[in-house]
């Protein structure tokens, strides 16, 4: 605990309050104000909490202005370099790289549970084809908590482990059986002799009538992003799990919520919004339209892919999938990429624009995934599906720190009301026609 504080000094009645400030391992200092509203009987306002922490955590780092991403204090380019995603999840969920024996036991026990109950495998057929994924997943998701309703003592070390074993385990295998239901295809079971990526490919692409060869490119190219899309400190979705955990919910429910937050287009949904966009735009000589509309006030385009609440500098993560975009492509043999050239374009053409440059506007994680996901075959309305298999891992991280938090409690933000005072009801005879 720092010795350091903060005096206010409200002018009403000359009170001053002094607050502590607390320092963590690295980044800006907090201010703490629980005992403002009790001392001076006022609350703070933060639409979009732009200046507010929301928790204490220990498990992702994010500096904006130097473009740096830490899980539990390791750089996201050095795990994409060296590590795997279930090395990852490993890492995000215990706060320590695992021991080989530790590696292998997580992967034993992550492999043998990406079976679903076959009652949840009916659900999809509740769906019509053309359901988004994204409903699908969320909603499926949200149905375990009518399944594993035994072992969600969340007050349980043991349940909380099995929670995060099996969710881990069994999102691919729900991800690629609401594809499956997508394009009318049988569901194929996953397969424990594969890796985590390869066994969802297989669950993506394999059918019953044919022989299917996962390509290690295209797992390799899933495990980094997955890797890339893992965690990210207290984003709109996994701000979501948190205050949804603190009601006290079945696990699910929390992690369910968290998809549909994902969902949006300002947040994961921006993956699948930017190749729409890219669509949109069709060739390079469209390119200013199309900033010029993102610059016009009086239209609500935005550049999909571009900017972020915290990354005022390259989000490193974009930085990494755009090289890998180049390595993908060619080695799956798609030596030219319209869709590929016209980001690069794009962003060219952006970064040297005054609107993008004064509001530090940069290509975020959502820019250049999608280009990958298409070049390894799947759909657009698949992407922010895929980026909701791998943020499962952080959610869950987030969703344990909460629950074991000495200090927790219920989420319960206030209000500045704007609303009408206090008024009598009126007959509805004397209200006038
Ligand atoms: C993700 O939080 C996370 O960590 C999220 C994420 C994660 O890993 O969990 O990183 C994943 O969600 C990435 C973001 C994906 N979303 C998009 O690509 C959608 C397009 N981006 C914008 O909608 C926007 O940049 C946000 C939502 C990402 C950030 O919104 P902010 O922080 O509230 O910023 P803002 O809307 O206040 O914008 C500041 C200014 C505004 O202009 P002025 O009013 O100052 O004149 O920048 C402009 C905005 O109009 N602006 C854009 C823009 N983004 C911001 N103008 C055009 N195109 C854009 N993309």
């Amino acid at each position: 605990m720092s010795d350091k504080t903060l005096t206010i000094v409200s002018d009403t009645d000359g009170t001053r309050l002094e607050m502590p400030v607390r320092s963590g391992t690295v980044g800006p200092d907090v201010v703490d104000i629980g005992a403002l509203y009790k001392q001076l009987g006022v609350f703070t306002l933060d639409p979009g909490f732009v200046s507010t922490a929301s928790c204490e955590s220990a498990i992702t780092y994010i500096d904006g202005d130097e473009g740096v991403l830490l899980y539990r204090g390791y750089p996201v380019d050095q795990l994409a370099e060296r590590s795997s995603f279930l090395e990852v999840a490993y890492l995000l969920l215990n706060g320590e790289l695992p021991t080989r024996g530790q590696l292998e036991h997580f992967t034993h026990i992550i492999t043998t549970h990406t079976m679903i109950n076959e009652t949840l495998l009916r659900h999809f057929n509740g769906f019509h084809h053309n359901a988004h994924p994204m409903a699908m997943l969320s909603s499926v998701v949200g149905s375990m908590s009518a399944f594993y309703h035994d072992s969600t003592d969340i007050e349980s070390a043991r349940h909380r482990e099995i929670f995060a074993h099996r969710i881990i385990a069994k999102i691919p295998t729900i991800a690629a059986a609401a594809y499956k239901h997508s394009v009318g295809q049988p569901f194929m079971y996953p397969r424990n002799d594969l890796d985590y990526c390869s066994n969802l490919l297989h669950m993506f692409f394999a059918v019953p009538c044919d022989q299917y060869r996962v390509d290690p490119v295209a797992a390799e190219a899933l495990d980094l992003l997955f890797i890339l899309h893992a965690d990210h400190e207290q984003n709109a979705s996994t701000s979501t799990v948190r205050l949804a955990g603190s009601s006290g919910t079945n696990p699910y429910a929390a992690i369910s919520a968290g998809i549909a937050t994902l969902w949006g287009p300002a947040h994961g949904g921006a993956n699948e919004a930017v190749l729409n966009m890219l669509e949109k735009i069709g060739s390079v000589e469209n390119i200013p339209k199309f900033i010029a509309k993102a610059k016009d006030k009086d239209d609500p385009f935005r550049l999909m892919g571009f900017g972020h609440r915290v990354y005022k500098n390259f989000d490193p993560r974009a930085k990494l999938i755009r090289t890998m975009c180049h390595k993908v492509l060619n080695r799956l043999g798609h030596t030219d990429s319209p869709m590929f050239e016209l980001a690069l374009r794009l962003e060219e053409i952006a970064l040297e624009d005054e609107y993008f440059i004064e509001r530090k506007l940069y290509p975020n994680v959502d820019f250049y995934s999608g280009i990958i996901y298409r070049a390894l075959g799947i759909p657009t309305s698949m992407f922010t599906v895929m980026f909701a298999i791998a943020r499962t891992v952080g959610w869950v991280a987030h969703w344990q720190e909460m629950i074991v938090d000495p200090k927790r409690r219920i989420g319960r933000p206030r209000q500045l009301y704007t609303g009408a005072g206090n008024r009598d009801y009126v007959p509805i005879e004397r209200r006038g026609s």
